[in-house]
């Protein structure tokens, strides 16, 4: 139930995090805390900072395919009770040390590089399942010479162009969607207020709870009804922000000024044109474009992690067109924890939204 309850806000939340721990108050950008001054019991991360342990430790769980308890007693995780804690640390120390001494510095290796989803890291190659030959990759083959060559603006061009244009695009400040967030079986409606260029809060309905996830064009912060707000982290702002751009197809070249072109590839069975990115802050992208019909179908975007960079897949899907601009309405956004879809059945343009609805409420008196 907890995990239900947890994936329904982190539906809601379309960030980076999960709302697993209460993540410490951050301090101004100028004196960031590290995370053993915020945190009880660091030392093999001593100097990364406060504000990345939770992801350091989403990532740690994943790579190994394990919950936090795995290696914390519950309530109290600055404990060292259980073995595998000590063993995490002293593997991140490894890690550490492995990208210093042979990868100049850069996060090469990484917890997910042995372990692959498991605690137990397999050190042989396995033997053959079946007598039929398992066909092996192909090298990879470069361009034909003399092939077109696409440049990455004329791949944003062509998007641009296939969701409506600019013209039609600016005629619209703000849209109000309907619909539900499919999880498990279930249906939790959902909806999202939206307004250019980046203003987008997202409520939830859960058991007669409102969840929400917003950005407010500078800062991002979740709540839900009769709780304090909480504000997040840079880095999960900086998720927050890009869910919250009204219109990528008009502001893509302005967010990803050094756009470039990734190898080309399929997105389930669709000949893709692809675009890679990378934001201020570290979030990079890469953006998946039908060939044919020039629309965005997946976006993955990473953000990084002291332990590792952490994805997040969203593939886009029914785009219907609304006053002249084609929007998806449907999304599923899976990450290494979890997957689900939201499928929007209402549409409104230029509905009026008050700039308060994304403000970040005042904390309730204590
Ligand atoms: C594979 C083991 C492992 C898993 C799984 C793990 N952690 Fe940790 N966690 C550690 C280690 C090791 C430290 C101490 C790091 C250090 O010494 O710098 C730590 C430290 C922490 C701390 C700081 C506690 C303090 O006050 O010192 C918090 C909070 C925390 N983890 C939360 C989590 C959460 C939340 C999850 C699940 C998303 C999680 N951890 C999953 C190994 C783990
Ligand atoms: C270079 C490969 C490698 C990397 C990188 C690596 N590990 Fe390991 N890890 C191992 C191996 C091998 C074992 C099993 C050791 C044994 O059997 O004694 C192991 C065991 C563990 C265990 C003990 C599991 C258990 O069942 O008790 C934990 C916890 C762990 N690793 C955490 C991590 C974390 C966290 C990271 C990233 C910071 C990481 N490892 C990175 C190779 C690696």
């Amino acid at each position: 139930m907890r995990r239900f309850a947890s994936m329904i806000l982190l539906a809601a939340a379309m960030v980076a995090t999960v709302a697993y721990t209460t993540p410490p108050a951050r301090g101004q950008a100028a004196d960031v805390k590290t995370a053993e001054q915020v945190y009880k019991n660091i030392t093999a991360l001593k100097g990364t900072p406060a504000d990345q342990l939770t992801a350091s430790m989403q990532f740690i769980s994943a790579s190994l395919g394990v919950d936090c308890e795995f290696c914390h007693v519950q309530g109290k995780p600055e404990a060292d009770d259980k073995g595998p804690k000590k063993t995490a640390r002293e593997m991140i120390t490894m890690s550490l040390g492995i990208n210093k001494d042979s990868f100049r510095g850069q996060l090469r290796v990484t917890c997910f590089s042995c372990h692959r989803g498991s605690a137990n890291p397999v050190n042989m190659p396995p033997v053959q399942e079946s007598d039929t030959m398992a066909a092996r990759p192909a090298a990879p083959t470069a361009p034909p010479a003399g092939a077109a060559t696409v440049t990455p603006d004329q791949i944003a061009d062509k998007y641009l162009t296939a969701v409506g244009g600019a013209d039609a695009i600016k005629r619209i400040n703000s849209r109000v969607m309907k619909g539900a967030i499919l999880f498990g079986g279930n249906e939790t409606p959902i909806e999202l207020y939206t307004k250019a260029p980046n203003k987008r809060v997202s409520v939830s309905h859960m058991g007669g709870r409102e969840s929400m996830t917003a950005f407010d064009g500078t800062v991002g912060w979740t709540g839900s009804t009769g709780g304090a707000a909480h504000q997040m982290s840079e880095a999960e702002a900086g998720s927050a922000a890009l869910d919250a751009e009204f219109s990528l197809a008009l502001r893509l070249k302005e967010l990803f000024p050094q756009l470039r072109r990734g190898r080309p590839e399929q997105v389930n069975g669709v000949d893709c044109d692809v675009l890679q990115g990378t934001r201020p802050g570290g979030i990079a992208v890469r953006l998946d474009f039908d060939k044919q019909s020039g629309l965005l179908l997946r976006m993955v975007r990473t953000t990084a992690t002291p332990m590792g960079r952490m994805p997040v897949q969203i593939d886009y899907a029914d785009y219907r067109e609304f006053d002249g601009v084609k929007v998806p309405l449907r999304w599923t956004l899976a990450r290494p924890n979890g997957r689900f879809t939201i499928q929007i059945k209402d549409v409104q343009d230029n509905v009026p939204v008050d700039d308060a609805k994304f403000a970040k409420p005042a904390d309730p008196a204590k």
